[in-house]
């Protein structure tokens, strides 16, 4: 089964919240912040200013020490030639990341996605303006199938691609929560499975009411 610890994780603490730690005073007291919303936060998505403040050394212990209470997600939107895809992914598994995300734009993904890699997560569309990826996102959901890759990052404003990738069978990650203009629970709505957000939780005064708000929003829309 595709995401399956993601899916434990969420059946547990009933939540489809992914928290994206990219802000340097969250990062800086990131222990801290993961224990207060572990019961509710499902995912961590770390990215470059994660990398940035913590190093990957740092990365590594905060993922060893709370590996069972989330599922962490590598955010470095990959698009190198195939072997170099290839080569990071692995260094993100030594890590201990359980999902990458990859672009799909640029192919290769056959070559890339081998050996013991995280599971790879399609950029299907982004929240802001991106024409790209928008004109490409059929031919891209098509690609992806073929090699394999089973979840898509859908921005939460795009609720027609959420719901196309979602008829397609995918697993669908939306972030744009929040600061970006979607309302909380809004992507689940539109079919997505899990919601990323970011400024929203770790700018706020008090981080553990925004992820409380956050889920209860995501319960009533899913009747859970
Ligand atoms: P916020 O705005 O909540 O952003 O601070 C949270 C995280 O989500 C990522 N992000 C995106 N990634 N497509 C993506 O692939 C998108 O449309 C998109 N919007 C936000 C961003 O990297 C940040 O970590």
């Amino acid at each position: 089964m595709a995401f399956e610890k993601l899916w434990r994780l969420s059946n547990e603490k009933k939540s489809r919240l992914i928290l994206a730690v990219d802000e340097d005073r969250a990062l800086e007291n990131i222990e801290d912040l993961l224990k207060e919303v572990g019961s509710l936060v499902v995912g961590v998505k770390l990215g470059f200013p994660a990398a940035f403040n913590l190093g990957f050394s740092r990365i590594k212990d905060v993922i060893s020490d709370r590996r069972d209470e989330f599922y962490f997600l590598a955010d470095f939107k990959l698009a190198d030639i195939p072997y170099i895809v290839n080569l990071t992914l692995l260094k993100l598994k030594d890590i201990g990341f359980d999902g990458a995300t990859v672009h799909i734009f640029q192919r290769g993904l056959e070559e890339a996605l081998v050996g013991n890699v995280p599971e790879a997560i399609g950029i299907a569309a982004m929240s802001h303006n991106s024409p790209l990826l928008d004109r490409e996102f059929i031919d891209s959901l098509n690609y992806a199938k073929k090699v394999g890759i089973r979840g898509l990052v859908v921005g939460a404003l795009k609720e027609d691609l959420i719901a196309e990738g979602k008829r397609r069978g995918f697993t669908i990650f939306s972030p744009g929560i929040g600061v970006q203009g979607g309302k909380f629970a809004q992507a689940i709505k539109a079919g997505a499975d899990f919601e990323i957000v970011g400024r929203a939780i770790t700018k706020a005064e008090d981080p553990r009411e925004v992820v409380e708000n956050v889920v209860k929003a995501q319960r009533e829309a899913l009747k859970i």
